[in-house]
């Protein structure tokens, strides 16, 4: 029975806190049709003005996770462990420190999202595999989780159905952007799908939701704490997303450079924050120290276990591992057109919105969902901020098999990209942490 809604709204705009019976109606009552959508935006609206204190965004946050189905991986013991990053540009952290992970004898068992205006998607990227399947039934994911300690699939429909309401609301009503909100939203997803050990990377900057240190600080803590409060093991890392991650933008050019990464040839920052991440997730899942987490994780990248890893990952989920021997056997656009610098210097700024909104113009991204796209489109990053740079240098690759896209993905690019005379210094790319208590402390 669903409580006076007119009431709960009324409370949170005087800005008092909810009781766990108000939040766990709402949620309840919303997710089964019974409160209109004019109610619930107003709560949200009053949520955005007058936040929730940690109790009410735990409570939220587990009234949202029992909407709906949850995974069990309780069969996996303490080894289940995922990863969720906030959303970013270029950004195939997954597809190379899944195989890493799961090499140093953890389990990924795990459900990634699909790409949506300028941020991409593991599945998509996944799918540019040709054969490599994402939607596998449960006892197919089991089986392979099991058998090869690795399997990633798109995430369930049924996943959390009061965030996929709430989420689709707050994104017509101007009410994504508060804390408690996303990290509620975010968590409610991550719980349900079941995992013991969960390490978050939280993007910071002009290509992420969270364009401060302050504001990503606050939602790392935040979300780590929902996670300790409902009994799995969490951390933080806060990451610069003010420029894309890697040299690549797009899903099949996104995959190439990760087998690039597990062959030891890749680029030095995006393996680094790889080997970071993986060393969390493996401390916390094997229940060791972090130096004994990093130490297993620069094993399984240079001994090539990680490699083979990938190869038995994409196999039992029926795609064609020899793209890894062979990547140029992903798919390929048709066209492709080389942006040159208009100046002399050095590369300052290249913001990370702007080279996903390009990857997007050139057919790597959709606009809404459901909308198609061109596994081969995107983008090869020659030139990276700190980099000196020529006039008429080249700077990027643009990929498409549509060629009449280049001219928007060019003008998108060079009107964002900031050129100094002087050398500038290079931004970190880790930039803070928020650790799990659950890891052993180094002897
Ligand atoms: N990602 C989510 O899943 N939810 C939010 O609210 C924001 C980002």
């Amino acid at each position: 029975m669903t409580m006076n809604m007119y009431q709960i709204i009324q409370n949170k705009k005087e800005g008092k806190a909810l009781t766990e019976e108000e939040i766990r109606s709402f949620i309840q009552g919303y997710t089964q049709g019974e409160i209109p959508d004019y109610q619930a935006s107003a709560l949200l609206m009053a949520v955005c003005f007058n936040g929730m204190d940690r109790e009410e965004t735990v409570i939220l946050t587990d009234a949202m996770m029992h909407s709906g189905f949850t995974v069990d991986l309780s069969s996996f013991g303490n080894r289940s462990v995922d990863k969720h990053s906030t959303g970013g540009v270029g950004d195939k952290t997954t597809l190379i420190l899944a195989p890493i992970v799961s090499a140093a004898g953890a389990v990924v068992a795990k459900m990634s999202g699909r790409g949506l205006g300028h941020t991409g998607g593991t599945v998509d990227k996944m799918e540019s595999i040709p054969g490599m399947k994402t939607d596998l039934p449960p006892e197919e994911f089991f089986r392979i989780a099991r058998e090869e300690g690795i399997c990633v699939v798109g995430q369930n429909k049924t996943l959390a159905p009061a965030d996929q309401k709430l989420y689709a609301l707050r994104d017509v009503t101007a009410t994504v952007d508060s804390i408690p909100l996303i990290a509620s939203s975010i968590m409610a997803k991550k719980l349900a799908s079941g995992a013991k050990n969960i390490v978050l990377d939280v993007k910071c900057g002009d290509g992420a939701f969270m364009k401060t240190m302050e504001d990503a600080t606050f939602l790392a803590q935040t979300m780590v704490e929902i996670g300790t409060r409902l009994h799995r093991n969490v951390s933080a890392f806060i990451t610069n997303m003010e420029e894309p991650l890697g040299k690549t933008v797009g899903n099949a050019l996104e995959v190439k450079e990760a087998i690039a990464v597990l062959k030891g040839e890749g680029d030095p920052d995006l393996t680094a924050l790889c080997l970071s991440l993986a060393s969390e997730m493996i401390a916390l899942s094997l229940q060791i120290s972090r130096s004994q987490g990093a130490y297993l994780a620069r094993q399984a990248l240079e001994s090539g276990a990680g490699l083979e890893k990938m190869k038995a990952w994409i196999s039992a989920q029926g795609g064609d591992a020899s793209v890894i021997d062979d990547p140029s056997l992903l798919p390929l656009a048709s066209h492709r057109y080389e942006l040159r610098s208009p100046f002399s210097g050095y590369l300052m700024k290249m913001p990370a919105q702007s080279v996903g909104l390009a990857a997007s113009f050139l057919g790597a991204g959709r606009e809404k969902k459901g909308d198609l796209i061109d596994h081969g489109a995107g983008l090869e990053l020659l030139k990276k901020p700190g980099d000196p740079v020529e006039r008429g240098e080249v700077i990027a690759i643009l990929h498409s098999s549509d060629p009449s896209r280049f001219s928007e993905a060019e003008k998108c690019l060079l009107s964002s990209l900031v050129f100094s005379p002087r050398k500038i210094k290079k931004k970190e790319t880790v930039l803070a942490k928020v650790l799990s208590r659950a890891v052993l402390a180094d002897s």
